[in-house]
């Protein structure tokens, strides 16, 4: 897919902009002027919530009680278009026609993006990790949504019970129905989260070789609550022993402390823990390789290339690597964020925007 324009209005510090793209965009500027409200802005069309956590009314021009969003684009061989407007909640609209809730964009508008918060994927708990997969799964397969939906539905009631929990054995049996459910959802999950690292180690491997110059290899290992086969039965069968198991450990913790919500990937370069071991660089180059499988994977199993967004990518790494990524990336859009516009246009060509104060400049 191709987005060839937006407007923006009211959208944090950019008040009014207009902006026509090409294939390669890089968005340059000195620090704190807009560069990346512009990729968040352009992220947002995705259906997604603003990937640095703000809440949607934290993304209105301070002292204004609307923001408006406009995209054009090119996907599924036809020219969209799509609408955000953030005012007490968010409302959407994709070529016209009002949707339900924003996630409907996510059909149709795809990216895979890197920003520097990002890096939390390798520095910080599990949940940034999962957050990876499951958003990646999300963009790759329609159902997984609501897989998830439904999962987290079911372990609220069963954490709603365990807070209110009298006796083990009352609980023992009020909880039976609610561990089928969660481990067969769950168990679907995890089978999913599992076939997507398998999927993705190919791809992984390879970018990862080329970054860093041949001579590391990474692997990426699911963490369940137990040792999985990638039989969807034996996953639901071992998950729910394992919810039945921990009952009286849940009802202390007043939560459930076993499942797919708690699960982790690890990830290891030459076999040890880069979260323990690995260097700035390592773990720079970690998540984007992750990022930039994740891409090749996408386009692999729907056709659809993702719009890639690259906010603050180049700092602290060399040429050859800066080179290796843009030339990665040569078969999809790219948006690229920096301070200094020379960096990358040594490297490629591409349409320069200028930010100043949430506007573009000459
Ligand atoms: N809701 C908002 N209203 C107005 N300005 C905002 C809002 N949210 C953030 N900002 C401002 O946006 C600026 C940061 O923009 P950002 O795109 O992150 O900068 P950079 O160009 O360094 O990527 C800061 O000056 C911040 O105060
Ligand atoms: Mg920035």
């Amino acid at each position: 897919m191709k987005i060839s324009k937006i407007v923006l209005e009211n959208y944090r510090n950019i008040e009014n902009l207009t902006a026509e793209f090409d294939d390669v965009n890089i968005i340059w500027g000195e620090n704190a002027q807009g560069k990346t409200n512009l990729t968040e802005a352009i992220y947002l069309f995705t259906g997604a919530h603003s990937f640095r956590g703000n809440k949607d009314k934290e993304l209105i021009m301070f002292g204004k009680n609307r923001s408006r969003l406009y995209l054009e684009f090119y996907g599924n061989n036809r020219e969209q278009n799509a609408e955000i407007e953030i005012e007490k909640r968010k409302k959407v609209k994709l070529n016209g026609i009002a949707k339900k809730s924003a996630t409907a964009l996510g059909d149709e508008i795809k990216t895979v993006i890197f920003s520097p918060v990002h890096l939390s994927m390798v520095k910080d708990g599990p949940s940034e990790r999962r957050k990876f997969i499951d958003s990646a799964l999300c963009q790759l397969k329609s159902n997984y949504r609501n897989l998830l939906k439904n999962y987290n539905k079911a372990l609220e009631q069963r954490n709603y019970i365990l807070k209110n929990s009298e006796s083990l054995h009352q609980t023992e049996a009020t909880l039976e129905i609610w561990d089928m459910s969660l481990a067969k959802s769950g168990a679907k999950i995890i089978y999913q989260r599992m076939k997507y690292i398998e999927a993705l180690a190919p791809y992984l491997k390879d970018i990862f070789k080329g970054l860093s110059g041949g001579s590391e290899e990474i692997e990426l290992k699911y963490i369940g609550a137990t040792e999985f086969t990638d039989d969807i039965n034996d996953i639901e069968n071992k998950l729910y022993d394992t919810l039945r198991t921990h009952i009286k450990t849940d009802i202390i913790n007043h939560t459930t402390t076993k499942g797919p919500h708690r699960d982790d990937i690890e990830i290891l370069i030459n076999s040890k823990s880069v979260k323990l071991y690995g260097s700035q660089g390592q773990q720079r180059s970690c998540v984007l390789a992750m990022k930039l499988a994740e891409a090749s994977l996408l386009k692999e199993k729907t056709g659809i290339e993702p719009v890639a967004l690259l906010d603050d990518v180049m700092s602290e790494l060399d040429e050859k690597r800066q080179d290796y990524i843009l030339n990665h990336i040569k078969n999809l859009q790219v948006f690229i964020t920096c301070c200094d516009k020379e960096t990358i246009l040594r490297l490629k060509k591409g349409k320069t925007f200028h930010i100043e104060n949430g506007k573009i400049v000459p």
